[in-house]
This record gives C-alpha cells, sequence and structure tokens, in this order.
C-alpha cells in the first residue's frame, strides 16, 4: 500500500513538469543583444515568458548592429526551419513579408488595441498590407553623444552643440591626454555616426531628401561634401581606437574616462547604468553636434514566422508580452531606449530617456522624425548595404575625395532607387 502510494508520487512528481511544458509551447527568439546592458535587458522578457509558462530559445548571434544575425535567419528560414521569431528592423520588414513566411499577429494586435497605443509612424512599420507582422519593443535615439563628464572637466569644455564645437572639445581633451573620441572596428558604426553627421551638417530636410528619397541633388551637393569633410575629420582624433574591437569595448572606454565622447545610439545607456554609472551625470547625454531639434530614431521589433500547435500560442503571448504596459517600462529602463507604447509614464526613467520622450514628441510635430539609415529603418536591406559600402570605402581608403565618394553614393542610389516598392 504504501509502496504503491510512493509509485504514484513518484508519477506525479515526474507528470507535473510533462503536464506544464505540455501546456507551454516553446518561443525561439533570434536576437543580437549579448553585451552586459542588452543581456539583461533581454533577461526580463525571458523571465516574463516563462512566468506564462513558455520555454526560451535563445538563437542569439554577437556582433551587434545585427547584419550577421540576418545572414543566419535566411539559412534557417530557407532550410525550413524558422524561428519563432526574430529580431528584425523596420525596412526589412515587408522584405521579409513578401517572402510569405511571416505570420499574422493581427488577434492579438486588434485584442490589445496596437493601433491606439502605438503612433502611425511606427504601427505602419509593423505591418504588411494592413496586417500586424511585427511587434515593437521600444524607440532608440541614434542621434546621441555621450560625454565622460570628468573628462569634460579635464579638459575644461562644455558640452557640444556645432560640429567646431565638438573639434575644439577633442581637441582639448587630447591636450589633457585623454583620448577625444571612443569608437571601434565595426563597420556598422561608419554608417551609424555618418548619418548623425549628415543630420548635424545639413538638417532634416537634407537628411530626408539624400537618405529617405535618394535623391541625387542631396547626394551630391555641397552639403553631401561639408558631410564628408567634417566625418573624416572625426578619424583623425580616433587613432588606435578605430581598428578592431566592437561598439561595447568603444563605451567601456567612454565610462572609464578612458576615452572622452562617443557617438552612439541609447544602447550605450545600458552599458553605463551596468557599469554603475549615472546617465546624464558622470556620463552626459546630448543630441549629436547640430541635430538637437531632430531624431533619427531606431525601433527594435519582433517579426514572427509561421510556427504551429501551442508554439502559436507561444507566440501570441510573445506579441502580447512584449507591448504590455508593465513590459515596456521594466524592458526600456534596462535597453537605454525608450517605451513605443504612448501611454507609459515616463516618471521612473532617467533624465536621458526623458529628453528622448520629449524630442520624439517635438520631432514628430515639425517633420523631424527621421528613420535611421544604418539601423535598417529608412531603406530596404540592399540599398542601405549599397550605401553602407561606399562610406566604408570613403572611411578607410584616405585618398578617395568627397566628390568620388558622392558620385559613387549617386550611382548606387540610382540601381536602387529601381528597386521593388515595400
Ligand atoms: C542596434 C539595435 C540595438 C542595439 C545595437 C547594438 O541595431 O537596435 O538594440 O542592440 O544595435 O547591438
Amino acid at each position: 500500500m504504501r509502496s504503491s502510494l510512493r509509485r504514484s508520487l513518484a508519477m506525479m512528481l515526474v507528470a507535473c513538469p510533462l503536464l506544464s511544458t505540455a501546456a507551454g509551447g516553446e518561443v525561439e527568439v533570434l536576437h543580437f543583444w549579448t553585451s552586459g546592458g542588452e543581456a539583461g535587458a533581454v533577461a526580463k522578457l525571458k523571465a516574463t515568458l516563462r512566468n506564462d509558462g513558455h520555454t526560451w530559445k535563445d538563437f542569439v548571434i554577437a556582433g551587434g548592429g545585427g547584419g550577421q544575425a540576418m545572414v543566419l535567419l535566411k539559412s534557417r528560414v530557407l532550410s525550413g526551419n524558422p524561428p519563432t521569431a526574430a529580431q528584425i528592423k523596420g525596412a526589412s520588414i515587408p522584405e521579409w513579408a513578401r517572402t510569405g513566411t511571416l505570420s499574422s499577429i493581427e488577434g492579438v494586435a486588434a485584442a490589445e488595441k496596437w493601433d491606439r497605443l502605438l503612433p502611425k509612424i511606427v504601427s505602419d512599420t509593423m505591418k504588411h498590407k494592413g496586417v500586424y507582422v511585427a511587434a515593437p519593443l521600444n524607440v532608440h535615439r541614434v542621434n546621441w553623444l555621450w560625454v565622460n563628464a570628468s573628462a569634460l572637466r579635464k579638459a575644461n569644455a562644455r558640452f557640444p552643440a556645432t560640429w567646431e564645437e565638438f573639434f575644439a572639445v577633442a581637441d582639448a581633451m587630447k591636450k589633457a591626454g585623454i583620448a577625444p573620441i571612443a569608437y571601434g572596428g565595426q563597420s556598422w558604426l561608419d554608417l551609424g555616426a555618418f548619418e548623425s553627421v549628415a543630420l548635424g551638417v545639413g538638417g532634416p530636410d537634407f537628411y530626408r531628401k539624400a537618405f529617405m528619397e535618394l535623391d541625387p541633388s542631396a547626394l551630391n551637393s555641397p552639403q553631401m561634401e561639408k558631410t564628408l569633410e567634417t566625418y573624416r575629420r572625426i578619424k583623425s582624433y580616433i587613432g588606435r581606437n578605430a581598428v578592431g574591437g566592437d561598439w561595447v569595448r568603444g563605451t567601456s572606454m567612454l565610462i572609464k574616462g578612458e576615452a572622452g565622447m562617443q557617438l552612439m545610439g541609447d544602447w550605450a545607456k545600458a552599458e553605463i547604468q551596468a557599469a554603475g554609472m549615472k546617465p546624464g551625470i558622470d556620463v552626459l547625454c546630448g543630441a549629436t553636434p547640430g541635430s538637437a531639434n531632430a531624431f533619427t530614431f531606431n525601433i527594435d521589433s519582433f517579426a514572427m514566422f509561421q510556427v504551429s500547435g501551442e508554439n502559436r500560442a507561444a507566440q501570441n503571448d510573445l506579441a502580447r508580452a512584449v507591448m504590455s504596459k508593465d513590459f515596456q517600462e521594466t524592458f526600456n529602463l534596462a535597453k537605454g531606449s525608450i517605451p513605443v507604447r504612448m501611454d507609459v509614464k515616463m516618471d521612473k526613467f532617467d533624465e536621458c530617456a526623458q529628453r528622448s520622450s520629449q524630442d520624439f514628441s517635438k520631432s514628430a510635430k515639425r517633420g523631424a522624425l527621421l528613420p535611421s539609415l544604418a539601423h535598417g529603418m529608412a531603406q530596404p536591406s540592399q540599398t542601405v548595404a549599397a550605401i553602407w559600402d561606399v562610406i566604408s570605402q570613403f572611411w578607410n581608403q584616405d585618398r578617395m575625395t568627397a566628390a568620388e565618394a558622392m558620385a559613387k553614393l549617386t550611382q548606387a542610389a540610382k540601381a536602387h532607387a529601381a528597386a521593388p516598392p515595400k
């Protein structure tokens, strides 16, 4: 009798976890959040999904920026084995949707009233033919400049508002024995810095014409020439830290005060916080020179692939979770970005995030809310790759002139302007 009781208890213990696994599904998510701050933020999502009874499987590709991740995603999808969701950016969402491999999450979106909660520019990006196929997590601002406060004091300088001031601060830091600019060897950093220079030098209209409309009169113009010259000037302040290493190493130099400034989106803030420093106090934030009135946005989103059975339910839960009010707050507090939902209060957020949120709204009103080219929000991936190639050549080949670069940019844009519409 006793032994049969023991047997049934043992069976229950074995059966219980099986039951809960059977009730839940698996979410396999491709992302490239591997730095300390990024991993800390994604841990919040894993915990949420596990609480819903699902199993989280990481499909994680190191490298930042996501270039390598997209290559591996393609091979998985082509072999008929897609993940549940993948971190895919704005202009690439319709590219993927056209392959017929994405799945609709319209049911969740309609029930949770996403259309009312999201700025239209965001909800449009998450849809294909009017149907939600991706869920947004956040809004990152790309045109941020981070300055180590103690390096700035040592250089006896003020936070730069223009590119001329930026170079003056860089000179002062150099004199004070501090490497002025933290950089890194990842090529996506080149395009990110370039678009911020273009925005500051040419302003929002120039940015729009050049990178959104691919207008030859902007791609080959005195403003573009000045942009390229200003961009190249940055290189002379970088020295050895331009070679090798990733953006995280650059941010770590900034945090330690080994470097004074970094041009980087607000994912850098996650690293600053994770290192126990206070954003806005120990490391100052401000718009990149000349761009205080504009906002280049980079929205992280999960595009959903076709899955079946209990994994489909898990996918819906993933979509619901990333857009929930609580998650939008917790995740973005850790990630450095701001909530994409318009109804999340900002009182728990630091000064940099509050400014980002205000600038997002102000820029939206004045038509200066601009999709980031470097982070795949402004153009389809092939167009970005073609422009990126020219900018990387210009950055790496000191003998290439601005006129040559402009001719190549115009050529690349011409070839891609004919690409199929979104
Ligand atoms: C961006 C991404 C951010 C951040 C960054 C560095 O493309 O949107 O979330 O992770 O790359 O990896």
